[in-house]
């Protein structure tokens, strides 16, 4: 119980620190993506020295990613939220250059060189902006603005390690102290207490390598080994304390960085949904945890398993976002008491995803809420991150789920996988009872030369490699996630899962295609995709494609692809209105939260 209660009390420190630390990220993208793709851009891009002050920031995170020692936790998978992350994706970093030496670059003028333009631009070309990147390139300026700022971020990168690796450890062993569970051996927490003292005594305020004492590094390695040890002796506590521990040092580091900026972030900070989103989360949790055991348990369990019913699932961290996606598809359903939410979140957001739709519940339809760090049996997330991508979307587990859907649910025959930037406008029923005819991925065709939608397999796919360009044909035509209709059976049979291993395992020796998902599933399902009639799913809102509003009003699902999602500011106003209908901004926590219509 006493554990249950700090816990809880850390947990919702540690998330208001999280709430300054995304703050800042998001507010920068939106502020950057409203540069690269609105009219609206003019009043926000006076300002560059914030804005390369917040790149800086941004690429340090991205270092301490690669280079504090044991943390392979993507930190912005912390705070992971589609938009964020493909906001943040603008600004990949090529792996190497973190690696190597600072290069010597001229600030001043758009005159840089050193990063390849377009080895960039495929490297960071998130599968659902395509349209929007390309969009964004053809305007010179703010390609050139993100290449004086990725520039820039060079020559601080490789700095200070060693401070920065005892800032680490010293929150490593405070989180430590804090989940001990009570009780636990005594010694090791004197031990663990003695080494704080010591490192902070010995490293005080110094603030490079260089003024480091000899006796601060011999502190650093015999802390080193208590942390080691720590893990030993907690092993189910580490991997909470290594998220945390991504959180805090972000939040230590963008804290210091953004003293000066206070004004500018009040500014924006009233205009901001992300800032929002990470309250409503907070809110939630501390709710959650006030509550019983068994309050906490969702209603009719008994339907989580039953394959006669229409199964959905959602895989997301976006509390709002799942929100509006479950309440549109129930409230535009003929039989909601048929229908059953599969969502899947991480760890720290379950039980606020718990939490909402326990107060929040979706009418007569059923929902189960999972967190994916409970699927012990799924591979390795090495695996994933042998593609070549920082981008923590790419690598995301929750975004790789969607190939293990038979895995998750073992005993459904059919679902309907839903990406969390969509609304549902009509009853789904009749999607459920199409003909598979054998096939196992029902999906929209995006192969229509013309549209915005269109892409041809070799877009993400490399076709010079042999074994892609015999086993797959250039001109077989594309099809799009975020409202797909799987056959389990038929998966199961033709052993699916084992085929995106053998890709995602060929693709990590060469280049064979863009990380993300939408190569890979194409490769996947190639010759087991169905095409299922387009007003089914109309692509588009998240990007300014010109798509035509009686396709909207014709659609069954809507599907906010691209950066600018409807919980954005920069979300595009004509598109707002079909996501806001399905948001509950009476609740009082999102009041509260500053979440407005
Ligand atoms: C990174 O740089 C090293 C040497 O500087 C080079 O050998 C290697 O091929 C590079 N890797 C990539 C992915 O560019
Ligand atoms: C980097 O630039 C500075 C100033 O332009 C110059 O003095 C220095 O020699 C350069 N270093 C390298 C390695 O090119
Ligand atoms: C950019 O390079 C061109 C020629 O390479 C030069 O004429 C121009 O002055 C440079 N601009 C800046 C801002 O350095
Ligand atoms: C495509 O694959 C070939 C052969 O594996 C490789 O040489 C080439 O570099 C790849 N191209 C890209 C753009 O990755
Ligand atoms: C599926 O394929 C993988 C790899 O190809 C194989 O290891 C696995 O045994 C197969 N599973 C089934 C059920 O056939
Ligand atoms: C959906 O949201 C609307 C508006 O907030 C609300 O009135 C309605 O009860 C919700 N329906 C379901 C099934 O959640």
């Amino acid at each position: 119980m006493r554990f249950t209660r700090r816990f809880t009390r850390i947990f919702i420190i540690l998330c208001l620190i999280a709430v300054f630390v995304t703050t800042p990220i998001l507010l920068f993208s939106s502020h950057r993506l409203i540069h690269l793709g609105s009219d609206a851009s003019k009043e926000f891009v006076g300002d560059l020295s914030i804005l390369k002050h917040r790149i800086e920031v941004q690429a340090l995170n991205a270092v301490q990613q690669e280079e504090v020692e044991n943390l392979k936790e993507p930190i912005l998978d912390v705070y992971r939220d589609g938009n964020q992350i493909s906001a943040v994706s603008l600004f990949t970093i090529d792996k190497n250059d973190s690696l190597g030496q600072p290069k010597n670059v001229s600030l001043a003028g758009n005159n840089v060189t050193t990063h390849d333009t377009k080895k960039e631009s495929q490297q960071s070309l998130p599968e659902e902006t395509l349209a929007t990147r390309e969009k964004a390139l053809e305007k010179p300026r703010p390609k050139e603005v993100q290449h004086s700022q990725n520039v820039q971020s060079h020559p601080r990168r490789a700095l200070d390690e060693r401070v920065k690796e005892i800032k680490d450890q010293l929150i490593r062993a405070k989180a430590f102290l804090n989940f001990a569970p009570a009780g636990s051996n005594s010694n090791f927490v004197k031990e663990i207490k003695l080494r704080i003292k010591d490192l902070e005594r010995a490293a005080g305020e110094v603030s490079k390598d260089s003024d480091l004492s000899r006796r601060a590094i011999q502190k650093m390695k015999a802390m080193s080994a208590t942390l080691s040890k720590a893990s030993r002796l907690f092993p189910d506590c580490s991997a909470m304390v290594k998220k945390l521990r991504a959180m805090t040092y972000n939040a230590e580091e963008q804290l210091r960085t953004q003293k000066n900026q206070a004004s500018f972030l009040e500014n924006l900070a009233g205009r901001t949904t992300p800032k929002g989103l990470h309250c409503l989360s907070m809110r939630l949790t501390t709710e959650y945890f006030a509550l019983q055991s068994e309050e906490q348990k969702l209603p009719n369990q008994h339907k989580f398993q039953n394959p006669d019913l229409h199964h959905f699932a959602v895989f997301s961290d976006n509390v709002l976002a799942c929100s509006a996606v479950v309440n549109s598809t129930v409230s535009t359903a003929r039989a909601p008491e048929k229908i059953v939410f599969h969502i899947v979140t991480d760890s720290l957001n379950q039980p606020a995803m718990t939490m909402w739709f326990l107060s929040n519940p979706p009418g007569k339809a059923t929902i189960q809420i999972q967190s994916i760090d409970m699927f012990d049996w799924l591979p390795n997330k090495d695996t994933l991150q042998k593609q070549e991508s920082l981008d923590p979307r790419y690598t995301s587990q929750l975004n790789h789920l969607r190939f293990y859907l038979p895995d998750i649910f073992p005993s459904l025959n059919k679902i309907v996988l839903l990406d969390h930037d969509v609304v549902v406008k009509r009853d789904l029923s009749g999607l459920l009872r199409i003909n598979m005819k054998g096939k196992v991925n029902g999906a929209v065709e995006t192969c229509l030369e013309g549209e915005p939608s269109f892409r041809r397999m070799d877009m993400l796919i490399n076709f010079t490699d042999p074994m892609v360009a015999t086993k797959f044909d250039v001109k077989s035509c594309t099809w799009a996630f975020g409202m797909n209709l799987f056959d389990l059976q038929e998966w199961r049979k033709r052993n699916l899962t084992g085929l995106y291993h053998k890709y995602l395992e060929l693709g990590s020796n060469r280049p064979l295609m863009k990380a993300g998902t939408l190569p890979i599933g194409w490769m996947t399902f190639y010759k087991h995709t169905r095409a299922i009639d387009r007003r089914w799913h109309a692509l588009g809102l998240g990007y300014d494609s010109g798509v035509k509003l009686n396709e909207i009003e014709q659609a069954a699902v809507i599907h906010y692809d691209g950066v600018m999602k409807p919980w954005l500011e920069i979300g595009l106003q004509k598109f707002k209105p079909y996501w806001k209908k399905h948001v509950r901004y009476e609740h009082p926590f999102v009041q509260q939260c500053n979440i407005h219509d």
